[in-house]
């Protein structure tokens, strides 16, 4: 089948390289003409597991291509999917411009009948404004041509990304038309074989779903963090905690890591969008909100540890920070907490030594030659001659390091461990200072 993705972001190259992989033709269109150029030089502009290999073979094959022009872009696809970015405007709801100016587009320049798939988190209602555009585009044309409006929210998980859409846990469709359903039935019967994961719903039910699964993941996390910080005051320890309620199979084990706060593309923006959308509508989203402000307190937490161990005499030290990106296996430094952290140390005169796995490309990007802020070429690089040793990101080569090396080349053996990766008891055993999330320690924080 013939697929054009507008937006070649994570959504949009992920769900490409994946139909394409299955067979089909897939052009991606974008607006950014220096990603569609690196594209097709055969660079893949952003850091997920197995992305580039899967690109490479498919557009080897002929089955993927990049172009930033639009119109051959609608005269290519039977499926016009959208994947551009929903940013949070100024208000904190979500910013539709990029959504309904490719619906614009599509109206332009469509000639036969479309299948117009929203896949970008939009609030609930989008898809009347993604027709409302179309249709005006078509009226200024003054021509009519059948078109289908569709909501598929997208559920993969960055640094899962592709197996997430191989084998999805489940594919959302919203529509208002059976022609549409048994047309995406197609499109994703390759990654639906082994049983039907397709939950075929109304329009504006799909559009919530997306927002109702993030928010609930944030949920969890903020619902941790504040029973971390409570943990921490009544001298208990969180990890004991949270293996004591994941045990129960009504809580599970997943999403309860306590931590300093999530960050992300996604869990920012659309816990903030759907408030907003609730405050609209005259209700408040007290949950929402209290998610929200937990998260943004949190994100303070390692800083506010950080300045208490040293007296509040930050000027002048040097922190070793290890972890950039919001989460392992991903170069997306979106709302990560270690922008907050070191945005927090520059303005308390601290400089940073930062080491990340892959996102370094995207801090130099994110901060260019800032003063305050060195990267450093290995986790080892990081440490020299550093105060403490700050861990934002849980990736797997930081989980075992050599406590021996962190004592000696740091000025003193201090650890702020934002996501709970060692034993404190076993820390202290080997002389190291060490400040986890809601770990036995009473510190009065606040
Ligand atoms: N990143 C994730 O993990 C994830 C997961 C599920 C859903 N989503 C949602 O998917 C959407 C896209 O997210 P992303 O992380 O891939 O974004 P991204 O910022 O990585 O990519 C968006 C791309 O869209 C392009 N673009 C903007 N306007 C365009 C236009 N008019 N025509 C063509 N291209 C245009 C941009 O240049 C950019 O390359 C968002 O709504 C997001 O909330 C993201």
């Amino acid at each position: 089948m013939r697929v054009t993705i507008f937006g070649s972001g994570y959504v949009g190259l992920v769900t490409g390289a994946c139909l394409a992989d299955a067979g089909n033709h897939v052009v991606c269109v974008d607006v950014d003409a220096k990603k569609i150029a690196r594209l097709q030089r055969g660079e893949v502009p952003i850091h997920e597991p197995g992305l580039d290999g899967l690109i490479k073979r498919n557009s080897e094959a002929g089955r993927m291509e990049f172009t930033t022009d639009a119109a051959k872009g609608v005269a290519h696809g039977l499926f016009q999917l959208i994947a551009v970015g929903t940013p949070p405007g100024e208000d904190g709801s979500a910013d539709l411009t990029h959504v309904l100016a490719v619906a614009n587009t599509i109206g332009q320049h469509i000639g036969e009948y479309r299948v117009v798939v929203t896949k970008s988190t939009v609030p609930v209602g989008t898809a009347d404004k993604v027709r409302a555009s179309l249709t005006a585009a078509l009226a200024k044309r003054n021509v009519g041509v059948e078109y289908d409006v569709v909501s598929n929210p997208e559920f993969l998980k960055e640094g899962a990304a592709i197996a997430d859409f191989m084998k999805p846990d489940r594919v959302i469709i919203g529509t208002d038309n059976p022609r549409t359903t048994e047309l995406l039935r197609l499109l994703y019967e390759p990654f639906t074989r082994n049983h039907d994961r397709l939950l075929v719903m109304d329009i504006r039910s799909a559009e919530l779903t997306k927002y109702a699964a993030n928010a609930m993941l944030a949920t969890k996390i903020s619902f941790m963090n504040e029973l971390a910080n409570l943990a921490e005051r009544f001298g208990a320890d969180i990890e004991k905690v949270r293996v004591g309620i994941g045990s129960d199979p009504r809580i599970g084990y997943s999403f309860i890591y306590p931590g300093c706060g999530y960050g992300g593309s996604c869990f920012p923006k659309d816990v903030k969008a759907l408030s907003r959308s609730a405050r609209e509508l005259n209700y408040d989203a007290a949950i929402l909100e209290a998610v929200e402000n937990v998260n943004a307190r949190q994100k303070e937490l390692l800083f506010k540890k950080i300045h208490r161990h040293f007296d509040g005499k930050l000027g002048g030290r040097t922190l070793a920070l290890w972890g950039l990106a919001f989460k392992p296996n991903t170069d997306d430094m979106r709302e990560a907490p270690s922008r907050a952290l070191m945005e927090d140390l520059w303005e308390h005169g601290a400089t940073v030594q930062a080491y990340d796995p892959v996102a370094m490309d995207e801090a130099r990007r994110t901060y260019g030659d800032r003063k305050g802020l060195t990267l450093a070429k290995n986790a080892n690089a990081a440490l020299a001659g550093a105060d403490a040793l700050a861990i934002v990101t849980e990736w797997q080569e930081f989980r075992s390091p050599d406590f021996d090396n962190i004592k000696s080349q740091l000025k003193s053996p201090v650890i702020f461990d934002g996501r709970n990766l060692y034993d404190p008891s076993y820390l202290a055993r080997l002389g190291i200072t060490y400040y986890g999330i809601g770990r036995g320690k009473r510190l009065e924080l606040n």
